[in-house]
């Protein structure tokens, strides 16, 4: 068969595979690239396509500790070949994982209500906020996403078509010292985002709903990981609290070393009421967990029966208890810090070379890079952003973007990248940054 044949027929294969897609999930299932990837394996810090062909994989954070991380893997088998079943029976490895999980938390964390998403973490905080408060108000940011429950679904403008919020939830702009709201002047930034959340405070005591909580990620991962102002979430904390809320630090993305250090809201250096976890705790394997006050969760369970029939099932903490285990053999926190510094000063250095390059920003291997027309104006660069993406994939090397005007490159590896994954990134990125100018005219 000749090269045309070869890719013609890839492509009638790509075609059927798409339209089956279509009849099989319907429409509109999201998909990554202009060109869809067909991935059959994953191992480390790499993926494989279907005709074999590797990629570097800048883009999860759910496989933190890597693809198949063959002791996770392990775990699962061993315990799937064992005993699963349901939470309302004793088993000792969920109580031993609950345990090493608060081990690695500050003393106020110290009791966990498990769960098998995100989202049913963050309803499930929610939930138990109102109860602890008595209040119904909810504050979060104005870009944010938090999951696809109904109740954490009134929070987010992210992937739900622009519909508005809940009649309970208010909005404020969310912290971003690069692009803050016009007009504002830079000097009080910190004062200025603070006093939004005072106003929502305010509006909602005035509709005699009161404040249940503020549920935030602590590193604003979908708001496009933005360099927040000095001060600004021990100010949401002290506010939020002096009113009667929660705080809820939604830990979903930031936790398990992504950072740099092992939860988020220590890299912020503020304590949060509740954390939520999710997607790295399981590496893949879907378990999730609300962690609080072990006060706030008897009172809560007092009162409602919360039960959820996969959520830290045994086989789910026995992988979880890998994926720590992992995280602390294999020294990764560590490994973010070095290697995410690492990263962002070699993207530093392509800043100088490259003007829409506009910022650099990010803890440990979180790091975004808002692409920008021009540096002085900002205008966002959303198309060429667009094109960048599916350049780097086209040279095997997969990232992604995010933000409200989708100008934000997001790179967010399993955090067992190394300083040569690294340079692969940079290199590739310096090349495609070249020929995205070079075809713009630019
Ligand atoms: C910050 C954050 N919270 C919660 C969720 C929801 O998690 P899940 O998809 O596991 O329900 C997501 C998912 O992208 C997220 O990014």
């Amino acid at each position: 068969m000749g090269p045309d044949k070869g890719i013609k027929s890839e492509q009638a294969a790509l075609a059927d595979f798409l339209s089956r897609r279509e009849r099989l999930l319907g429409k509109n299932a999201p998909l990554f690239y202009d060109t869809p990837l067909h991935l059959v394996r994953g191992e480390g810090v790499h993926l494989y396509d279907a005709q074999g062909i590797q990629y570097l994989d800048v883009y999860n954070n759910v496989p933190n500790v890597g693809h198949c991380h063959p002791k996770v893997v392990g775990a699962l088998t061993q315990q799937a070949s064992t005993l699963n079943i349901h939470t309302r029976y004793l088993h000792h490895a969920i109580l031993d994982y609950a345990e090493n999980l608060t081990n690695t938390m500050c003393s106020s964390l110290s009791s966990v209500m498990f769960t098998c998403t995100g989202s049913e973490a963050n309803d499930l905080a929610l939930r138990i906020a109102r109860q602890a408060t008595g209040s119904l108000g909810v504050i979060c940011t104005d870009e944010t996403y938090h999951g696809n429950t109904t109740a954490v679904d009134e929070l987010a403008t992210l992937f739900n078509g622009g519909k508005p919020r809940g009649p309970h939830v208010k909005s404020v702009p969310f912290p971003d010292m690069y692009r803050p709201p016009e007009h504002w002047p830079s000097d009080d930034l910190c004062d200025r985002y603070l006093a939004s959340i005072d106003r929502a405070i305010d509006e909602f005591e005035e509709e005699g709903l009161g404040l249940a909580a503020v549920l935030v990620c602590p590193i604003f991962a979908n708001e496009g990981v933005p360099t927040v102002p000095l001060g600004y979430l021990q100010g949401v904390v002290d506010r939020a609290r002096a009113r009667g809320g929660l705080v809820i630090f939604d830990e979903v993305q930031s936790g398990f070393g992504r950072t740099g250090s092992m939860w988020g809201y220590e890299y912020a250096g503020v304590i949060p009421d509740i954390v939520t976890l999710g997607k790295p705790m399981g590496n893949g394997h879907p378990i999730a967990a609300v962690v609080t006050a072990t006060d706030i969760v008897n009172d809560f369970r007092e009162k409602v029966m919360y039960f959820n029939t996969f959520g830290g099932n045994p086989v789910s903490c026995a992988v979880a208890q890998a994926v720590l285990d992992v995280i602390q053999e294999e020294q990764l926190v560590k490994n973010a810090q070095e290697v995410g510094a690492y990263l962002r000063s070699g993207l530093g250095g392509l800043q100088q070379r490259h003007d829409i390059l506009g910022d650099v920003r990010g803890p440990g291997l979180f790091i975004g890079v808002e692409l920008v027309c021009d540096k002085s104006t900002k205008q966002p660069a959303t198309e060429m952003t667009r094109l960048v993406v599916n350049k780097m994939k086209d040279r095997r090397i997969l990232i992604s973007k995010i933000g409200r005007f989708d100008n934000i490159l997001k790179i967010r590896p399993p955090i067992i990248f190394s300083k040569e994954n690294a340079d692969q990134l940079l290199e590739t990125l310096d090349e495609v940054l070249a020929e995205v100018r070079r075809d713009r005219g630019m």
